[in-house]
């Protein structure tokens, strides 16, 4: 093939990419057409790797150490995509390490190669793209190990703070970018390339620990849009256009995510890009007096029946149970008596944005059902029961009421103003944030201790007159 016919090709497969990119990303809006969009992404990145092996300037000598890294991604990789889903916000923050990861030692590898050619390659602008990339993929590696971590909790999820810590990070963000800035005037100045990479490290570390557990969704969507952004100054660097196009989107898509989490948590965004967040937090203003009323499965099957309006809200709990289905079988059986029934879907519900989309959406529930909860609060007085379902904080009055709750000004579905809430959990112990909720010893409600499954399992059977209970 000549070379401007394999340019065609390449140029060819890198744009189609992208336009399957744009659509991946359009398609992932709405779970009916979230397939597409996982294929749209899968077959966007075929062609991306295809196009750049028939790139002239990969040596077919190359090809074999690129088999084996492939086989060792797909080693690596396969395993990590059986996680369950509560853990894929870990195994998430673990992918973006792999990526900062790869684009600080391309960055690396282009410096030393280019250096070693004499440096005449290393103009300003090229120093430029290698610095970006260097700072942002070693940051988002170190700082998504310790993400991953937290989550996983091989780390404690509190925050670690010191006295002169915001001084100290702002300090070593600075060595990275001065380091960056004096090699783009003098790419010689080799000493200067293992302080930028040592500096970048420490900046991840230290931008994740003053950050609690409980803010780490919001990190690691700003730490995706920093492996975007590394994965834009890579493309520039290798001159590589389909790198930079799915680095813009990877990069942009994250950082308006990570927006909309932090509005969903009530978090400052200026506060997350500085990694103080989340250092306030202690279990201050945690109070619950009052006696807590239980009922049985039964009793509790028997209170919906009565009512004319029943929301469902999921949270954390339901995930872990997998009740997804025994809640499809309370839903057919409410259904069924003419009771109308909704799902109040907080935005950070579960552990990660969709997790309660996505399980409902397994177990068949209409998706017309799924409302979002600026829409159904405003409904909430009118309702006759709540059925809380393993949801702790994002159903706590304490984010309304409490000015010294640690997550005071989190808005949330308002279950405390239904008319009966019915409360499913194991036990009283406090949920994400580690706080106690007042919801649990309201007059109105009563708790449903038991496992999530079993309880509403429970709750069915009830329902349909089948009295093999658990
Ligand atoms: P949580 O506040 O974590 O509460 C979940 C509740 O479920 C717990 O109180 C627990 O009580 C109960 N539970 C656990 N296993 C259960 C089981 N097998 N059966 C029945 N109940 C069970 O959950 P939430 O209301 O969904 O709030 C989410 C929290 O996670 C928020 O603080 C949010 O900020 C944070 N977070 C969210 C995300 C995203 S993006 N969604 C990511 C990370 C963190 P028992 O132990 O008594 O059963």
């Amino acid at each position: 093939m000549s070379a401007e016919w394999n340019l065609v090709l390449v140029q060819s497969a890198y744009l189609v990419a992208g336009i399957l990119f744009i659509f991946s990303l359009k398609w992932m809006n709405s779970p009916q057409s979230a397939r597409r969009g996982v294929w749209a992404g899968v077959w966007a990145m075929v062609l991306g790797v295809g196009g750049t092996l028939l790139n002239p300037a990969v040596a077919v000598s190359s090809l074999p150490w690129i088999a084996v890294a492939v086989m060792l991604g797909g080693l690596i990789g396969v395993p990590l995509s059986k996680v369950p889903l509560t853990a894929v916000p870990q195994r998430t923050a673990l992918s973006h390490a792999f990526g900062g990861l790869a684009a600080g030692l391309v960055g690396t590898a282009k410096y030393y190669l280019w250096l070693h050619e004499g440096g005449q390659n290393l103009t300003t602008f090229r120093m430029f793209a290698i610095s970006a990339e260097v700072i942002l993929g070693f940051l988002t590696f170190t700082g998504s190990l310790m993400a991953a971590g937290k989550l996983q909790e091989i780390l404690p999820g509190r925050p670690i703070t010191f006295r002169g810590q915001l001084l100290l990070n702002f300090l070593t963000l600075a060595g990275a970018i001065g380091c960056g800035a004096a090699l783009m005037i003098n790419p010689q100045l080799s000493f200067l390339f293992p302080l930028l990479i040592i500096f970048s490290l420490a900046f991840g570390i230290m931008l994740i620990i003053p950050i609690g557990g409980a803010d780490m969704p919001t990190v690691i969507a700003l730490l995706n849009a920093y492996a975007g952004l590394s994965a834009v100054a890579m493309g520039f660097v290798l001159d590589n256009q389909i790198l930079v196009i799915a680095g813009a989107l990877d990069g942009s898509s994250g950082l308006i995510l990570s927006i909309i989490m932090c509005k969903a948590m009530n978090r400052s965004f200026t506060n997350v890009l500085f990694g103080a967040f989340g250092s306030v937090q202690d279990s201050a203003g945690a109070q619950t007096s009052g006696a807590v009323k239980s009922a049985s499965p039964a009793e509790a099957a028997e209170i919906m029946e009565q009512a004319d309006s029943v929301v469902i809200v999921p949270g954390y709990g339901m995930a872990v149970a997998q009740a997804q289905h025994r809640v499809r079988e309370l839903y057919d059986q409410l259904i069924k008596r003419g009771i109308k029934v909704k799902f109040a879907v907080h935005p950070v519900a579960g552990r990660m944005p969709g997790h309660m989309n996505v399980l409902l959406a397994e177990a068949d529930i209409p998706y017309d059902d799924l409302i979002e909860m600026d829409e159904i609060n405003p409904e909430m007085p009118q309702v006759d029961v709540v059925l809380v379902l393993g949801a702790n904080d994002v159903v706590n009055p304490a984010a309304k009421n409490n000015p010294k709750s640690p997550i005071h000004g989190m808005p949330i579905i308002e279950a405390d103003r239904a008319k009966t809430v019915l409360a499913v959990k194991r036990s009283m112990k406090p949920g994400f944030a580690g706080i106690d909720n007042e919801l649990y010893t309201m007059d109105k409600t009563l708790m449903v201790f038991g496992d999530a499954k079993a309880v509403v399992g429970d709750m069915a059977k009830a329902l349909s007159g089948d009295s093999g209970m658990h």
